[in-house]
Formats: C-alpha cells, sequence, structure tokens
C-alpha cells in the first residue's frame, strides 16, 4: 500500500532536521515505505560493518529486528546511540536460545568431555548474551553470507562446532558447502534433559546443532519447490539457507539476501525464479526487474512477512527520528559493558574472517 504522504513529509523533514548527526540502517526485509529513508540498506552482514564505519553519526536508527541493534551498539562507539523504533521487534529464532539454556548445553558438553574440543559458532541471529558465550569459549559470529568461511575457521580451532541457534543454516552450510554427512550432525535441544543425546553421540558429532529455526523460513516445503516447478517449466529455484535441509536440496541456489539481489541482478533477461525468503524483499525485487523482463514469484503463497521486522513501520519511524530531532533520546538499545566486551571478540573474529 502506498505511503501516508503527511507521513513521508513528516519523516523527510525530521531526518533533514537531523543531517548527518543520524544514520538511517535498513534490513533487506523492511516495509517499502522504511526502505526509502534508509541511508544503507543491506544484509545482517553488510549492515553490521556499515555501522561500524559510521562514527561520526550520533544516532543509528536501526530499521531491523533487536539483534541486529544489539550488534550495532556493539560495534559501535559509547557516544554513538543505536534506536531501535519499536522495541518490539524481536526475532523468535534468536529467543530460541537463552543465556541459561547455552550455559547448562556447556555444562552437558563438559560431562560429556567433549567441550574442551567444542568450538561455539553462533549465528548473528542470536542474543548479545549468546555472542558473548561464543567470545568467551573462543568462537566467532556467522551470518548467511559467511557461514562456509566461519566453519572453516573454526575447524582449524577445534575438532566440533556447536552451532547457535538456527540447525538449518548449521546443517546447511555442513553438508552443502563442506562436504559433511547428515550423520556428522547431531540435534541439541534445549528443551530435553542432556539436550536428548548420549555422551556417545556428542563424541562422535563433528557438528552440534542448536535446536532453533526461523519461523518465516522454516515454512517452505519440497512441495513448494515440486509445485512452482511443474507451473513454471524453466525456472531457477532461490532459497535462504534459513530453509530446511530438503528444500535447500531441491533448490537449485541458496544464498544470503545479499546474494538473492546480486543473483538477481545478474540473471538474464527472460529468466524465471522463484525466491524463498521473507515476503517484503521477493516483493521489492519482483517490481524492481519487472522492467527487465524477469519473472520472479515468491516461493510459497502461505507464507508471509516476518511480523516482528513487519513492527517497524512509518508511524513508528516518523515517531523515533521526531524525537530525535526534538533532542530525545527513545528506544535506545543498549548491550552493557561485560557482555559487550566479550560479544565483541566474537563479532571481531567474524570481521577478520578470510
Ligand atoms: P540475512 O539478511 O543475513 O540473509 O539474514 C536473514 C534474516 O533472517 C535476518 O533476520
Ligand atoms: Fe528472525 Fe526469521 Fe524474522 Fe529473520 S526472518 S528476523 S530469522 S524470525
Amino acid at each position: 500500500s502506498p505511503s501516508d504522504p503527511d507521513l513521508v513529509a513528516r519523516a523527510r523533514a525530521a531526518k533533514e532536521k537531523l543531517g548527518d548527526r543520524v544514520f538511517v540502517l535498513g534490513h533487506h526485509y523492511q516495509r517499502d515505505e522504511v526502505i526509502q529513508f534508509a541511508d544503507v540498506t543491506g544484509d545482517s552482514f553488510k549492515l553490521a560493518r556499515d555501522a561500524a564505519a559510521r562514527p561520526e553519526a550520533e544516532y543509528i536508527v536501526f530499521c531491523g529486528v533487536h539483534f541486529m541493534a544489539e550488534s550495532a551498539d556493539i560495534l559501535t562507539t559509547d557516544a554513538q546511540a543505536v534506536v531501535l523504533p519499536d522495541l518490539a521487534a524481536g526475532c523468535s529464532m534468536a529467543d530460541m536460545a537463552t543465556a541459561e539454556q547455552v550455559a547448562e548445553c556447556w555444562d552437558v558438553l563438559t560431562e560429556a568431555g567433549v567441550a574442551d574440543q567444542v568450538v561455539p559458532v553462533s549465528y548473528m541471529n542470536s542474543s548479545a548474551d549468546i555472542k558473548a558465550f561464543t567470545g568467551k569459549h573462543g568462537g566467532t559470529i556467522c551470518t548467511s553470507s559467511n557461514a562456509k568461511r566461519a566453519l572453516e575457521w573454526a575447524f582449524e580451532q577445534g575438532e566440533k562446532i556447536l552451532f547457535l541457534p538456527d540447525q538449518h543454516l548449521g546443517r546447511n552450510t555442513a553438508v552443502r558447502d563442506m562436504g559433511m554427512s547428515l550423520d556428522d550432525c547431531v540435534l541439541y535441544n534445549p528443551h530435553k534433559p542432556n539436550g536428548g543425546l548420549t555422551a556417545e553421540q556428542l563424541r562422535n558429532a563433528k557438528m552440534i546443532l542448536w535446536r532453533g529455526h526461523c519461523s518465516v523460513h522454516g515454512r517452505f516445503s519440497v512441495e513448494s519447490v515440486e509445485d512452482v516447478r511443474a507451473r513454471m517449466p524453466g525456472v531457477n529455484v532461490l532459497v535462504h539457507p534459513e530453509c530446511k535441509h530438503e528444500v535447500v536440496a531441491a533448490a537449485d541456489y541458496v544464498g544470503s539476501t545479499e546474494y538473492i539481489i546480486k543473483a538477481l541482478e545478474a540473471a538474464p533477461r527472460g529468466s524465471k525464479w522463484a525466491i524463498g525468503t521473507e515476503l517484503n524483499l521477493v516483493r521489492r525485487l519482483a517490481n524492481r526487474f519487472a522492467s527487465e523482463d524477469k519473472e520472479i514469484v515468491f516461493l510459497d503463497k502461505t507464507v508471509c512477512f516476518c511480523s516482528t521486522m513487519n513492527r517497524i513501520d512509518l508511524p513508528h519511524l516518523v515517531w523515533t527520528l521526531e524525537s530525535l530531532a526534538d533532542g530525545k533520546l527513545v528506544n535506545r538499545i543498549e548491550v552493557d559493558p561485560e557482555t559487550e566486551k566479550y560479544a565483541k571478540l566474537a563479532l571481531e573474529r567474524m570481521l577478520a574472517l578470510p
């Protein structure tokens, strides 16, 4: 739906008043009405780097979800304030691994006698607490655009990886990119005693996958891939690595949001694409490339927006920018110094990956 012209004018005026004091980041899953005010757009890796590269901006307004704003706070200076336009914009996947559960998991690994061989690798989509745990235990963060390099690095540090919290990204990267077998992976269920695993299973595993998933990408199915292939002969199926392993195996291409955009930019005229990722991005890409005669459809009509990404809307952005322009610092996301110290270590290991 087109944005309310009054709100557009107010957002523009507040942003102009703030000038270089504010820098607005927009994740690819954000609504069009919000993306039009982003100074940069990107996937979570690019946005983390972009936030760190703006030390002169007093306010970083993060149009994305909570874990992204935390990461930006960790990577920016103490003088800068990171602001999330709606504090309810969380991520159900990040919530699937709490600090208590992960500490308990480490005890289980210790009791099984494997903890000293384990290197944690945590997906960007995790809380600052989990990132700090990762840094403390010698591990790194990864995103969907550098997961393979992160696993390669981690296997130079130790024999086993504890991958948090997205089982699908972990499994897909291990099997698709690293040539491991499904049998090399075990699933740690934080709701079961000992994660539902025996000490022997933990000793034999190379990848210990946390039982978390994305509620949006987890809904794409092999049937949706088969249906679109039947409907659109010659279609290229391109999905995000947060999709289930069998969906990724049935697809032609797999990659992060940034990869998806680059693949469509490079695609020949007349090509057809079915995309398995969040709907705001797919719609925007379908509109953008329609004039180049590239047909882009959403992989599965029953899958919807990411509801928490969508919480950031134009009214929240207007309220945020007007408050900042009036000298009121609202919705600041601030990670405590102790957590920040170790989380930063893990994030910096990621930024230093070759
Ligand atoms: P990327 O933008 O890194 O591909 O991540 C997708 C996602 O789910 C962000 O929440
Ligand atoms: Fe979290 Fe999935 Fe939404 Fe990304 S798309 S913010 S992983 S729930």
